[in-house]
C-alpha cells in the first residue's frame, strides 16, 4: 500500500501571511513543526517541505526544527541553488526531491528537465549522496524524462500529476495512462516511484493503479481540509483513502 506524505509549505504559508518579518516570534502561528507532528500521529508515515529560494513559505529554522522533532521522515523538496543545496547537506534529510523552481510560480509547475539538466543535476546529487540521503526527481510522466532519471541514478521519480489533476473527462484518462505507463517504465529501469501535485480527496484513488507506487505528496488539499474538519482528521480521512486500494 503506498504511504502519505504530507506536505506541510501551507501551513508556513499562513504564517508567513502574518509574521513575514518575525517568523520565530513568540506569537508566530500557526507553527509548521506542529503540524507536522499531529499529521504523523494521523498517519502520515512523511513529512515533506519545500524551501525555496525566496523562503516565501519555509524558513530554514522549520526545516532545521522538523529534522529534529519528526519520528517519520523528512522529504525535503529543494531547487538546484547553491545555497539550498548547503542546508541540504546540514540536514541531513532521509530523502530529497530535486523539483524545477521559477521564481514567479505560484507553486512547482512542470517537472524537471532531467534531460536538459544532466549537467547540473549530476554534481548536485553527488554531493547530496555523500550525505546518504536517497534522491527523487521530480518529473512529468514521459520516457525521455524517465530514463534520464535512471541515467543520472535517481532513487526515486516523483511522477508530477499536475496535469492528471487538473484535466477532466477524457483528458483525465489519458493523463491517467500517461502516468501509468511512467510508473511502469520506472519500475522496469530500478527507479523507486512516488508521485504527487494538485493531489485531492476527489482525484486521488484514481492514481492507486500506478505499479508500484510507493508515496503520495500531497500539501494544499489536506491542508485546505484541516481549516473546516481539524488536522488529524484531514490526514486521517487520506491515509483512509488510500487504504481503500
Ligand atoms: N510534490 C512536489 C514535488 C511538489 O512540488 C508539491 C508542491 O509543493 C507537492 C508534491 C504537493 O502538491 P500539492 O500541494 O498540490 O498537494
Amino acid at each position: 500500500m503506498p504511504t502519505l506524505g504530507v506536505n506541510i509549505d501551507h501551513v508556513a504559508t499562513l504564517r508567513q501571511a502574518r509574521y513575514r518579518e518575525q517568523p520565530d516570534s513568540h506569537n508566530a502561528e500557526p507553527d509548521p513543526v506542529a503540524a507536522a507532528l499531529v499529521a504523523e500521529m494521523a498517519g502520515a508515515l512523511g513529512i515533506t517541505a519545500h524551501l525555496r529560494e525566496d523562503r516565501r513559505h519555509m524558513q530554514d529554522r522549520d526545516i532545521f526544527l522538523l529534522r529534529e522533532k519528526i519520528t517519520t521522515k523528512l522529504n525535503f523538496e529543494m531547487g538546484l541553488s547553491e545555497d539550498i543545496l548547503r542546508v541540504a547537506l546540514a540536514v541531513r534529510p532521509e530523502d530529497v526531491c530535486l523539483v524545477p523552481e521559477n521564481r514567479l510560480e505560484v507553486t512547482t509547475e512542470g517537472g524537471l528537465d532531467c534531460c536538459g539538466r544532466r549537467d547540473v543535476l549530476a554534481p548536485a546529487m553527488a554531493r547530496l549522496r555523500e550525505i546518504g540521503t536517497r534522491i527523487s526527481l521530480f518529473i512529468d510522466p514521459e520516457e525521455s524524462q524517465i530514463r534520464a532519471a535512471a541515467e543520472l541514478g535517481a532513487d526515486f521519480v516523483e511522477l508530477h500529476t499536475g496535469a492528471y489533476a487538473n484535466a477532466t473527462g477524457v483528458a483525465r484518462a489519458k493523463e491517467l495512462q500517461k502516468l501509468i505507463a511512467g510508473a511502469g517504465l520506472a519500475c522496469e529501469l530500478g527507479l523507486r516511484v512516488n508521485a504527487g501535485h494538485g493531489l485531492n480527496y476527489e482525484n486521488t484513488s484514481a492514481i492507486l493503479a500506478l505499479p508500484g507506487l510507493e508515496e503520495l505528496n500531497i500539501g494544499h488539499s489536506i491542508i485546505s481540509r484541516s481549516i473546516t474538519v481539524g488536522l488529524h482528521s484531514a490526514v486521517r480521512e487520506m491515509c483512509d483513502l488510500i487504504a481503500k486500494k
